[in-house]
């Protein structure tokens, strides 16, 4: 404990009397260790200058926000409960929810080194550095709200939840599991060495209570929270993740549309936490992106960052200058600091071909923020969000169509479109537009997953395979890229020509990874490989910390994966066989890596499209040189990867059949149901 003496003068009339303030300051260990604190933490303000979640719909009855405030002052001693009662009411009038401010933790939030960590379990170090990362101020989209990504993704609901989380990691051994409901930790239970350490859930409802409004009411009442992806479950490494899935779906969706990059444009919209990727990957794919954005704060961030290279406020400005960049064939990214739609429809006037088209506003989240009404300003939407939100969403609804029906009147033209993973089609869908095929099911534009991702990387098993340096040093990631990536070029010389393009990006991903200067936060990485690159890259790094090379390493993958999620819009939506409706294989995911190794495992509701839209799950595995990481990393990464390949085969998708063939020669103890093919003809009559 560090004591800090400050002296103020007390009254100025009587210059030398001066008031001796002591303040007990606590490291940061001592902090962590202390969890909720035995007195009352001094009040923090509210700082204008962090970027700060939307004010929540105001959801609760009289009755419920009374539950609501129980339910927060469940977590503190009795003595503190009219103090608090009355500034956490406060906070859910004035936020719509109660993040208990008060309780922010003085201790600078980063990832620092595990060695730094206050733990008996290593395992529970290296998820404490996890958990930190994704609330920091220079990683976290609301980090006083404990929002990750995605404008809802949380880690926690509220402050009391990390701390007393931080100080059961603090106090876990290796023969306990600390249960997390939701962000609330339930406790730490017995259980044994090889089990995972933490066990999340997130937003797992019973099914017909997860619709948008039952998020909006039960995070309120502060029993659920929306953990997106990578946000609840500690796996989040910054903008690096999305740029390089952005870089391949780009990269890809130019192939796909038989054209090279350069001098072809890519429209889309979003400059937020994930959208934000789309400039930098539109440069690295080396073609001319424009971005549209309406929040000012979302494209001056992008722009000071460097990942967008030019920003217009005027459409006509915007059309003259991509018209310089189509005659150069220059490689540029340009944002525009407006709605998407007002692009999208000059464009059409003036004959700009658009070549390749998305969005990346956030759809899964349509009545909160996540897409703003053409035709009024930033600042009136955000006021009709709060005050009238009927009127809001018939806002919302009345743009999609427009937007929608712009979209069709380029596509006509011949510009390929794809829905990005956000809900457009869906809610667009929901709103009326004419975007369905004749069965009234199918939309009349692929998700990127249907016709990019899905066949030519999910099907085979190529998935966001991620590392996290634990030591924190730059040095151990360079160590971890060269050995990457002599393991996928040694791979790649005798893969089938099946894989050998995804082998070939990614390898040349790894190569200029620094040079890309993508890390911000934890020293983490990110590639695509398939089990077989996963499973290599992990037992060379295993093998380097052995021999005192690196320190330990953090394992895991995002859940945009060939397993990890049933999504029927995105991870899943090239499933044709009915059972892209279905989350068994996520379910399965994740009870089979929690027996098979995982550190820790997490299974969410709703990451990336939606509340009620997709099961998603992740994991997180430590390495430390040791035998036993060595066995679990073999036996979780086989799992986690073929059994995904092993139900896209079963869905009758080809590349997933000739991947589960080649793994079951590889592995004579997989043995996997493969389907007979039907003869079309059959149905002639029917
Ligand atoms: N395809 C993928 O791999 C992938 C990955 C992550 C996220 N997503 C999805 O993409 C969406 C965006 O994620 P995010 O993290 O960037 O969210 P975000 O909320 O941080 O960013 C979305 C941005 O869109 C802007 N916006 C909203 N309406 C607009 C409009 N009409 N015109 C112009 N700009 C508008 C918002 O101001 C916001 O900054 C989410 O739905 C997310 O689930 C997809």
């Amino acid at each position: 404990m560090r004591v800090i003496v400050s002296i103020a003068p007390m009254d100025t009339t009587h210059q030398n009397v001066f008031k001796i303030k002591i303040m007990n300051t606590k490291t940061f260990q001592e902090e962590i260790k202390e969890g909720i604190p035995n007195e009352l933490p001094s009040l923090k303000p509210f700082d204008p200058t962090y970027n700060h979640a939307p004010k929540r719909k105001a959801i609760l009855n009289n009755e419920e926000q009374k539950l609501a405030l129980k339910n927060a002052l469940r977590y503190f001693d009795k003595k503190f409960h009219t103090i608090l009662l009355k500034e956490f009411k406060k906070e859910l009038e004035t936020y719509g929810r109660i993040y208990m401010y008060r309780y922010r933790p003085n201790h600078k939030i980063y990832a620092r080194p595990i060695d730094d960590y206050p733990a008996k379990s290593k395992e529970a170090a290296a998820i404490m550095l996890m958990i930190q990362n994704n609330l920091d101020d220079a990683v976290a989209q609301h980090p006083h709200e404990l929002i990750t990504y995605g404008g809802n993704g949380g880690v926690f609901s509220n402050w009391a939840q990390y701390r007393l989380t931080m100080k059961y990691l603090s106090e876990i051994n290796d023969e306990q599991t600390l249960v997390m409901y939701s962000g609330h930790p339930m406790g730490l239970f017995p259980s044994h060495k090889e089990a995972p350490r933490v066990v999340v859930t997130n937003g797992m409802m019973i099914p017909n209570y997860s619709k948008p409004d039952d998020w909006e009411k039960f995070n309120a009442l502060g029993v659920t929270q929306y953990g997106q992806m990578t946000a609840g479950s500690y796996m989040y490494i910054g903008p690096q993740g999305i740029v390089h899935g952005t870089t391949i779906t780009v990269l890809n969706a130019f192939r796909k549309i038989k054209k090279s990059p350069e001098g072809h444009i890519f429209l889309t919209a979003g400059l937020g936490g994930m959208s934000g990727a789309q400039p930098k990957a539109g440069n690295i794919a080396k073609c001319i992106s424009i971005c549209a954005e309406v929040n000012p704060k979302a494209t001056q961030t992008r722009h000071s960052q460097g990942w967008v290279d030019e920003v217009y406020s005027s459409v006509e400005e915007l059309i003259e200058r991509v018209k310089i960049a189509q005659q150069d064939k220059e490689i540029v990214s340009i944002a525009y600091q407006g709605n998407v739609i007002d692009v999208w429809e000059a464009f059409f006037d003036a004959g700009i071909f658009v070549d390749i088209g998305s969005d990346q506003t956030s759809l899964h989240n349509p009545w909160a923020g996540g897409y703003y009404p053409v035709g009024m300003s930033f600042e009136d939407a955000n006021k009709m969000m709060n005050e009238r939100p009927d009127l809001f969403k018939e806002k919302v609804q009345e743009s999609l169509l427009r937007h929608a029906s712009i979209i069709k009147k380029h596509t006509d033209k011949g510009t390929y479109f794809f829905d990005y993973g956000n809900a457009f089609l869906l809610e667009a869908s929901r709103a009326g537009a004419e975007i369905l095929k004749e069965n009234q099911e199918d939309f009349i534009y692929p998700s990127y997953v249907q016709d990019i991702m899905g066949p030519m990387c999910f099907d085979y098993g190529f998935g966001p395979f991620r590392w996290v340096c634990a030591s924190g040093t730059p040095e151990d990631l360079a160590k971890t890229d060269a050995i990457a990536c002599e393991v996928l070029e040694k791979i790649q010389a005798t893969s089938p020509p099946e894989i050998q393009q995804q082998m070939q990006d990614n390898i040349q991903w790894i190569k200029g990874a620094q040079s890309n200067n993508l890390v911000v936060g934890s020293q983490a990485r990110i590639l695509y490989a398939d089990a077989e690159g996963r499973i290599k890259i992990a037992s060379a790094f295993n093998s380097a910390i052995a021999e005192g090379k690196i320190g330990p390493i953090i394992l895991g993958r995002d859940h945009h994966d060939v397993s990890g999620t049933d999504s029927p819009y995105r991870e899943t939506s090239n499933i044709y066989d009915g059972s892209k409706y279905t989350a068994d294989m996520a379910i399965h995911n994740v009870i089979g890596d929690s027996f098979r190794g995982a550190t820790w495992v997490s299974i969410h509701n709703g990451g990336g499209v939606g509340w009620g839209e997709v099961i998603n799950g992740g994991f997180g595995m430590v390495l430390d040189g040791s035998k036993a990481s060595e066995r679990k990393l073999k036996s979780m990464l086989f799992w986690d990867v073929n059994n995904g390949i092993a139900r896209r085969n079963w869905a009758r998708n080809k590349g997933a059949i000739f991947a589960i063939k080649r793994a079951m020669e590889e592995e004579p103890n997989l043995k996997v149901t493969i389907p007979n093919s039907v003869d079309d003809s059959l149905f002639n009559s029917f």
